[in-house]
């Protein structure tokens, strides 16, 4: 069966590495559990996270998601069927800063936004060539 993609982006609530750590750690115990995979991306002033599994575990993860009052203004930028995982192995995966190529006012404009579909799955492919030596 295909499975499904689902990137949006959004604005931290109380960025803090103690909130960071406990939702990672939240993600990943519950991705392992439906079978999903991704990408978290994160800095004080955005998220950007890569969701890849199942259809309906995905929609059901990002309803929750949504309503999680650690961030704000919740905007999904891709969902489509994939015929292969970019983080296989990883049941979020995070990237706390080294990837980032818009500065934080680009981001305060609302670049990530207007960016087109191919540029922001790029920023993801990029990531997942990226070796590493802790999986979780
Ligand atoms: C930026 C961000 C990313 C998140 N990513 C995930 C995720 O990948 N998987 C997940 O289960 N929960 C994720 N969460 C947490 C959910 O919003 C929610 O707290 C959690 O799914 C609830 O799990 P529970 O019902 O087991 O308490 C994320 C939260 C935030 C703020």
């Amino acid at each position: 069966m295909k499975n499904f993609q689902l990137i949006y982006w959004s604005q931290p609530f109380g960025y803090n590495l103690e909130i960071l750590s406990s939702i990672l750690t939240t993600s990943r115990v519950n991705n392992k559990k439906r079978n999903i995979t991704g990408a978290l991306i994160c800095r004080e002033d955005i998220f950007l996270q890569l969701l890849e599994g199942p259809k309906t575990d995905i929609e059901e993860t990002y309803g929750s998601i949504k309503r999680d009052d650690r961030h704000l203004n919740v905007q999904q930028l891709v969902d489509r069927n994939i015929d292969e995982r970019l983080f296989p192995a990883w049941a979020m995966k995070d990237d706390p800063v080294k990837t980032w190529m818009w500065s934080k006012e680009e981001v305060a404009k609302g670049i990530v936004g207007e960016l087109p579909q191919d540029e922001i799955v790029k920023v993801f492919e990029k990531l997942s060539k990226e070796s590493s030596i802790f999986k979780f």
